[in-house]
């Protein structure tokens, strides 16, 4: 269950990463259409990978490592960081969508430089989240945040940072 879990997690994100990689060209593509047949081809070629291809890869990618986390020991600090890393790619996948719209209104552009940092930025985040997934980096949050994973440690975090305001338990 385990294995196969993690093939279709490893797939999907495969299928999810490429997607994403591959939309800022589709949408810099969009200053070089000759007229509207040209326009409505690449705009249903870029929702095709957008709705189709992209999306559901990244809900089951996400579903899979979701089930993941019960089947394998996650409680270290690397896949902390790597979850942070995650919720960076999924904010970058919501501004492929946003950009889409954008891209294909009526004038609507995406010049060279936009296409490099789009490209970049997802390219950086994959990358990120590859190297600590792989390497598993051993970090020791008592150096960033003392009691961080201390069992019922989170009271104690809240009085550290607030104050002692919270009304105490009878
Ligand atoms: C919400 C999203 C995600 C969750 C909950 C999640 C969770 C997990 C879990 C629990 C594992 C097993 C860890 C272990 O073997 O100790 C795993 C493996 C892995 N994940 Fe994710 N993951 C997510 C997204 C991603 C993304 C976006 C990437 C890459 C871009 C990624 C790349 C990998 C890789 C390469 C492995 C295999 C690591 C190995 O076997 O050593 N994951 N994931």
């Amino acid at each position: 269950m385990t294995t196969f879990l993690k093939f279709l997690h490893l797939a999907t994100i495969a299928v999810w990463s490429g997607g994403l990689v591959v939309l800022p060209m589709l949408f810099w593509q969009r200053r070089h259409v000759a007229n509207v047949a040209e326009l409505e081809r690449l705009h249903r070629v870029t929702r095709y990978v957008y709705v189709v291809v992209t999306s559901p890869a990244a809900f089951v990618a996400i579903g899979t490592g979701t089930a993941l986390i019960f089947l394998q020991t996650t409680f270290h600090e690397w896949f902390s960081l790597k979850m942070l890393l995650v919720g960076a790619m999924a904010m970058l996948h919501v501004l492929a969508g946003l950009t889409a719209v954008k891209v294909f209104s009526a004038n609507g552009r995406m010049g060279t430089t936009a296409c490099i940092v789009l490209t970049s930025l997802y390219l950086l985040v994959i990358v990120a989240i590859l190297v600590v997934v792989l390497a598993k980096p051993g970090i020791d949050a008592n150096q960033i945040a003392p009691h961080l994973f201390d069992p019922g440690g989170l009271p104690a975090l809240l009085d550290q940072l607030f104050g002692e305001t919270r009304t105490p338990t009878p």
